[in-house]
């Protein structure tokens, strides 16, 4: 019995030792989740899959100049109300529409369907139709004439190789640098199996 408790009090504080190393002490999880840690992205792609380590992207400093936190809207755009997104044009698109909350690690740790949606649910692999949306979001950037079909290619692409190339730009003695958008294989890598 004595062996059995050392056992379980050990086995909680592993769990709350493990706990605290991924989220900030402050947000304790009651009734939602926490964020991944690591992601694995583009596991269909031809030129490899994606290693994405979602927590330092959150957790450290990886704002372009290395002052600040990513905000999860950045990523997430969809995550907060319109009236919040309609400030960062194109965007004006939230998910669910009615939705009053913005994302953040507390929201997350009381409400687990707090992200709303997956970016692929609607910015869908090219020539399919996105689960979520009548079809893949069009967009026009500045400097085009033509507007942009945003597959999940140019929606990670545009999301994670603008920010590198700003990171590079801003702080060009960081090594190793962030891998930028011409870097395709510092992002897709090929598995041994
Ligand atoms: C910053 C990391 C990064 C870099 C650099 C990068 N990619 Fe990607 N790429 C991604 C991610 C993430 C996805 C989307 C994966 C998903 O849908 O889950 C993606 C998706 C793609 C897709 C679509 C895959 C599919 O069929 O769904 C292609 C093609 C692609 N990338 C080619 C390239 C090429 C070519 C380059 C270099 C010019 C490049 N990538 C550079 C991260 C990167
Ligand atoms: C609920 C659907 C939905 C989800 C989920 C979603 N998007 Fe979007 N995205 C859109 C729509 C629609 C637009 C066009 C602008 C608008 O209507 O807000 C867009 C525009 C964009 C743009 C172009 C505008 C810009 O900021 O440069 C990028 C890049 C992008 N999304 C990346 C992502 C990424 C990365 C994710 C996941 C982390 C994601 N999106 C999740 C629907 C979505
Ligand atoms: C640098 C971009 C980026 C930032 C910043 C970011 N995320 Fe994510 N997150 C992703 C991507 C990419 C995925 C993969 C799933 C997808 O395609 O939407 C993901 C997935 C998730 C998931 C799992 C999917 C789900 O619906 O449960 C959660 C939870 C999550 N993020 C929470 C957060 C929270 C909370 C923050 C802010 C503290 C945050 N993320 C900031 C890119 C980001
Ligand atoms: C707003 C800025 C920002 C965005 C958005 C962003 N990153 Fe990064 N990323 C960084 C910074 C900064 C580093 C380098 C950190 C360092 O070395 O100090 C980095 C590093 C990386 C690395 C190198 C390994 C590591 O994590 O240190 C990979 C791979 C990567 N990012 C993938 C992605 C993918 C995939 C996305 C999109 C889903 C993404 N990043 C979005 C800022 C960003």
């Amino acid at each position: 019995m004595k062996v059995f408790t050392t056992f379980a009090i050990a086995l909680v504080s592993l769990l709350v030792v493990s706990q605290s190393a991924s989220v900030p002490p402050s947000v304790t999880v009651q009734g939602g989740k926490e964020p991944p840690a690591v992601i694995i992205l583009g596991v269909d792609a031809k030129l490899g899959q994606v290693k994405f380590n979602h927590l330092d992207h959150i957790t450290k400093k990886r704002s372009a100049d290395g002052t600040k936190q990513i905000a999860c809207v950045e990523c997430h755009h969809t995550a907060q109300p319109v009236a919040e997104a309609v400030k960062h044009p194109p965007h004006k698109t939230v998910w669910p529409a009615e939705r009053t909350t913005t994302l953040s690690l507390e929201l997350l740790a009381t409400d687990a369907s707090a992200v709303g949606a997956a970016c692929r649910d609607c910015h869908a692999r090219a020539e399919t139709k996105p689960k979520l949306l009548a079809e893949i979001p069009q967009v026009k950037f500045a400097g085009s004439d033509e507007p942009t079909i945003m597959t999940n290619q140019q929606a990670f692409h545009h999301t994670c190789g603008e920010c590198h190339d700003a990171v590079v730009k801003a702080r060009p003695d960081l090594t190793p640098p962030p891998p930028t958008s011409k870097k395709c294989v510092a992002c897709h890598k090929k598995t041994a199996a």
